[in-house]
């Protein structure tokens, strides 16, 4: 593992026990911030690992407890599609929470243009990631929580192992091209995970568990973009269920 982030990693069951504990923890840490803030500010992952998570928040008891009103909901990344395209991460988390959930419009900020004008798009939500947090110029948004999903390639949100986004240093988003997918994506850059209060990941699956070990033991000399994520003043999280924790070092995970 990189960095000296705080890092906690928790194994569950099954991915409907992750998502069950994921929720407990969000709601907690939500009612919390709110409560020292007035408000929680959130990114959300895309992909389907996190789906079960959402639609758990936006059902009892979660649907309740959670201040919506108070709190404020970006994504880490999204395709360059149109939002009622069934790749979007805007829909996926619209189907499963944010239009369930009584959750004013205005607390939801999805990218725009993404599928027409994707640097444009990402230019537009650096604008917007500014003017919520009320940025200085060369300032990082602190979000209180930052959602993240792992690839078995060791990408994170949409930094991809060889991209160009990987090396930004300056910018909040960008539009980075992904050659496995001839396609760009939107994604938040490395500087604002790594200023992010707490960052969880969500990870499920036998298909991610060679790539968990090497990630969590750091034994390959490769820096995979997952690797790259260390919050400077904040804590990590991993969730795991077993079947993505099947080859992680026993000493790493089962105390
Ligand atoms: C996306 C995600 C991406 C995702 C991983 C894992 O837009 O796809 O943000 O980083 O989290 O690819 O995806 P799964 O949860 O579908 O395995």
């Amino acid at each position: 593992m990189t960095g000296s982030t705080e890092t906690e990693i928790i194994v569950v069951d099954t991915p409907q026990a992750l998502a069950q504990d994921a929720a407990r923890h969000i709601s907690r840490l939500a009612l919390t911030c709110i409560e020292s803030t007035g408000r929680f500010t959130i990114a959300l992952s895309g992909g389907s690992t996190p789906k079960a998570l959402y639609e758990l928040l936006a059902s009892q008891p979660f649907q309740q407890e959670m201040p919506w009103e108070d709190i404020f909901f970006f994504f880490g990344d999204e395709r360059c599609v149109a939002h009622d395209s069934s790749e979007s991460n805007y829909r996926m988390a619209s189907e499963a929470m944010l239009s369930k959930a009584s959750i004013p419009p205005e607390n939801v900020f999805p990218t725009e243009l993404q599928d027409s004008a994707p640097e444009e798009s990402a230019i537009q939500y650096e604008k917007k990631l500014k003017e919520f947090f009320s940025l200085k110029e060369g300032e990082f948004p602190v979000f209180d929580l930052i959602l993240l999903g792992l690839g078995d390639d060791g990408h994170t949100a949409s930094l991809f192992p060889e991209s160009k986004a990987l090396g930004e240093s300056e910018r909040l988003c960008v539009a980075n091209y992904v050659e496995k997918f001839k396609a760009s994506r939107i994604t938040l850059t490395l500087p604002v995970l790594n200023n992010a209060a707490q960052v969880v990941f969500l990870v499920t699956g036998s298909g991610k568990a060679a790539i968990i070990n090497d990630i969590l033991t750091g034994k390959k000399e490769r820096a995979y973009p997952a690797m790259l994520v260390s919050p400077h003043n904040g804590t990590l999280r991993w969730y795991l269920d077993k079947a993505a924790a099947s080859e992680l070092d026993a000493a790493l995970c089962c105390p």
